[in-house]
């Protein structure tokens, strides 16, 4: 589907051998981290991009609530994934994070109508080089309730929690257009190495910590 196209299926091919040696020098690079790394400052002290009452901003239909996610979404969920993704979505670098993170299902959350699942968002572990953060993804919303301010909703209802919880950076690989209004800004190249090709212009972060830098992987 379209919106599906306009998000990880946009990311050009950085294989080896279909990017004229891309991926290899961004492997390579030395990383940019701050000077801050070692501050133990750094890492209690969370810079939100994202305030909590931005949360406020984005307005649902009618009808439409949100929750916390639960056991019993989970068949609802899969199939929302399998029509805005399809199969490809496994061959994606942002799924190989999360075959190896752990969930962070407290915040994970659903939107409801007339009981049907209409949309999902979901959070997973990880860290850059010891230092823990926080994967979005996957956000998909139900085609037939495209643009109704649903995605939005969801993502701000879930990263208000974040916030308050202290438990940024959120990290996501999708369209900064899109984000951006709920905090999210592209990670400066060479910042952050991900187990996979990623379009830099795509890899966005929120409630940034400078202390966050590095090799990232799943936990
Ligand atoms: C992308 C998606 C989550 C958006 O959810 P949504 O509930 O339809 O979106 P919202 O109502 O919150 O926001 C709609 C606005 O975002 C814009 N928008 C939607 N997708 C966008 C994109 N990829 N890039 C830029 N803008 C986008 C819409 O044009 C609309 O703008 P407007 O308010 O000016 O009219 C949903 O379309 C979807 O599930 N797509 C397929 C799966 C996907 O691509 N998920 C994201 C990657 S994990």
């Amino acid at each position: 589907m379209a919106q599906a196209s306009r998000d990880e299926d946009a990311v050009p091919d950085l294989r080896p051998e279909h990017s004229g040696g891309f991926f290899l020098s961004v492997l390579t690079q030395s990383l940019r981290c701050p000077m801050t790394l070692s501050s133990s400052s750094s890492l209690l002290s969370p810079r939100p991009s994202f305030e909590p009452s931005d949360a406020l901003s984005f307005h649902l239909p009618a009808g439409v609530t949100l929750r916390g996610e639960v056991a019993s979404d989970a068949a609802a969920i899969l199939d929302l994934h399998e029509e805005s993704f399809g199969p490809g979505r496994y061959a994606r670098t942002a799924f190989r994070l999360r075959e190896t993170a752990a969930s962070l299902g407290a915040f994970n959350r659903v939107a409801i109508l007339d009981g049907v699942l209409v949309g999902s968002v979901q959070f997973w572990r990880l860290e850059a080089d010891g230092v823990p953060g926080v994967l979005l993804g996957p956000l998909a919303v139900d085609p037939r309730w495209k643009s109704a301010g649903i995605g939005r909703s969801l993502m701000a209802s879930s990263l208000r929690q974040i916030a308050e919880e202290g438990d940024g950076p959120v990290l996501l690989v999708g369209d900064a257009p899109y984000y951006a209004p709920l905090g999210f800004q592209v990670v400066a190249p060479g910042r952050l190495v991900l187990p996979g090709p990623v379009d830099p212009a795509r890899l966005l972060i929120a409630l940034d910590r400078p202390a966050f830098c590095g090799r990232v992987n799943g936990i």
